[in-house]
């Protein structure tokens, strides 16, 4: 009797006990002292090694995306996989434990101890605790330099007032008839990786991102040199920025290995096009913007119409064994697309097809093939009247062309390393190349003699205090 009162005021009392502790800590209340699961640090790192390399954006089969929290949270093809609060429920715990789990497929199971984190955070809430981006620069302030970046961008503004350089974390704005630094376009994006003015020249845009973390296209007001938008898109840094004829659009290359088309108006993304099997560096739109052509590692120029996103046409044929694509370019007035890259000779293609493909895929497409450059094709540019093309090579010779004939008008060495970038004043008289040594060098078109040579940016010298940022890398 004794015995038995004195258990039911154990009963009790524990029963209280937890009824005290149980409501504020609806989910934890069976894991003492132990502190929550961390989404960050436990689970994005099991994700990562385990999960997204079949569940990324650029897999064209994947119906669920793990590579951000919003994703994963929106599920896949059977709705939610992670219900808060609720592991049993969550189709993501039915795929990963048991004896053969279904997930990660055909590859070894997660550990016990790994399945146990994944039920414990969706239990505790399943929360996003990723920390805000971390800002180091104040507003207002400038990147400082203690070495030249290397130089991935240059555009001269369509009126010829202004040259636009890529730096580390900005814009930088130079007169173009002085070469005097007038205006600096600091953003959130560490790289920046393509620059390129809107036809009526009212709007500067860029591409790049952050390594690993968002990629991100900028637009800039080129009157005011304020910043109109930036669109975040893709999980890393973007390339081959082009607009739209009407600049309506804006399409980007991806490392996920897709291209995407966004809206300008309302940033919605109109086209995500997932035929290249590897990263894309380079987009253009047809003279009438009803179709877009895009270019990267995987060797394949590929034609896509805009309104329906679908697949036209390989404009190249990618059975010759090409190379990787580094860059491409479009005649200003006419259909044509110049592509250039790791096999070192410029190929101009007309971009609609004309003749029916033949048995033996002949490159039916193509105009004309160049002279082979001596490195590999690293920046392309048109003259804006169409009938000269520049290049930039590893090992930094820039050369200038006869689009029409294929003669070899000018040959400048300036960067002792690599041209990754060229550009043509709207003039056609002068060519600005930048590359591995950062700086900018302006070259005489005619003659091919160096007008000017000038640093990107303005380094610090060593031992200043206020020292925070310092380079930015190749890609
Ligand atoms: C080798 C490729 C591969 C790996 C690795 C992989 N999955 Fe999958 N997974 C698939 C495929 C294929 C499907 C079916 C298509 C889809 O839904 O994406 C799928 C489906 C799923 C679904 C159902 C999605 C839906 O559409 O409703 C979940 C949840 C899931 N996987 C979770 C995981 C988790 C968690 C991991 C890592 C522990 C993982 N997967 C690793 C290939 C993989």
């Amino acid at each position: 009797m004794k015995i038995s009162r004195s258990r039911f005021t154990i009963h009790l009392t524990v029963y209280l006990l937890c009824l005290v502790g149980w409501a504020p800590f609806v989910t934890a209340d069976n894991h003492g002292a132990e502190p929550p699961v961390s989404y960050h640090s436990q689970i994005v790192p099991i994700l990562k090694r385990s999960c997204q390399g079949c569940h990324h954006p650029g897999d064209p089969n994947a119906d669920l995306i793990v590579t951000t929290y919003a994703d994963l949270k929106r599920g896949g093809m059977a709705g939610e996989a992670i219900i808060p609060g609720k592991p049993d429920d969550s189709l993501i715990i039915e795929l990963i434990s048991g004896d053969e789990p279904a997930m990660p497929q055909n590859m070894e199971p997660l550990s016990a101890e790994e399945v146990e984190l994944f039920r414990r955070w969706i239990l505790e809430g399943a929360t996003d605790d990723t920390p805000a981006e971390v800002d180091d620069m104040a507003d207002g302030d400038y990147p400082t330099y203690l070495v030249p970046p290397v130089v991935t961008a240059l555009a001269y503004s369509p009126d010829g007032s202004t040259l636009a350089v890529s730096g580390f974390r900005e814009i930088l704005l130079y007169d173009a008839t002085t070469y005097e630094l007038k205006a600096r376009l600091v953003g959130k994006a560490h790289r920046i990786e393509s620059l390129t003015y809107t036809a009526d020249g009212k709007i500067l845009g860029m591409a790049g991102g952050s390594a690993a973390q968002f990629g991100e296209v900028q637009l800039w007001d080129a009157a005011t040199n304020t910043l109109i938008k930036a669109m975040r898109s893709s999980y890393d840094t973007i390339y081959g920025l082009s607009f739209s004829p009407d600049a309506s659009r804006v399409a980007f290359g991806c490392s996920d290995q897709t291209v995407r088309v966004l809206s300008v108006e309302d940033e919605k993304e109109l086209i995500k096009f997932d035929n290249h099997s590897d990263w894309v560096f380079g987009t253009i739109f047809s003279v009438d913007g009803s179709h877009f052509v895009s270019a990267g590692r995987d060797t394949a120029l590929k034609l896509v119409e805009v309104d329906t996103g679908s697949f036209v046409d390989d404009i190249n044929s990618s059975n010759k064994g090409y190379g990787e694509i580094n860059t491409i370019a479009r005649h200003p007035a006419e259909d044509q697309v110049l592509n250039g890259g790791e096999d070192r000779i410029p190929r101009l293609y007309k971009i609609f097809r004309e003749i029916r493909r033949d048995v033996g895929n002949t490159d039916f497409n193509l105009i004309q093939a160049y002279e082979a450059q001596s490195g590999s094709i690293e920046g392309l540019a048109f003259s804006a009247d169409g009938t000269q093309f520049a290049t930039g090579c590893a090992g930094g010779e820039a050369r200038i062309y006869n689009v029409a004939d294929g003669t070899r008008l000018a040959s400048m060495q300036g960067d002792a390393v690599g041209v990754f970038t060229v550009s043509f004043h709207p003039d056609g008289k002068q060519l600005a190349t930048g590359g591995f040594d950062g700086k900018i060098r302006v070259f005489d078109t005619a003659s091919g003699k160096l007008l000017n040579a000038f640093m990107s940016v303005p380094i610090e010298s060593a031992g200043s205090e206020d020292v925070a940022l310092v380079v930015s890398g190749m890609t």
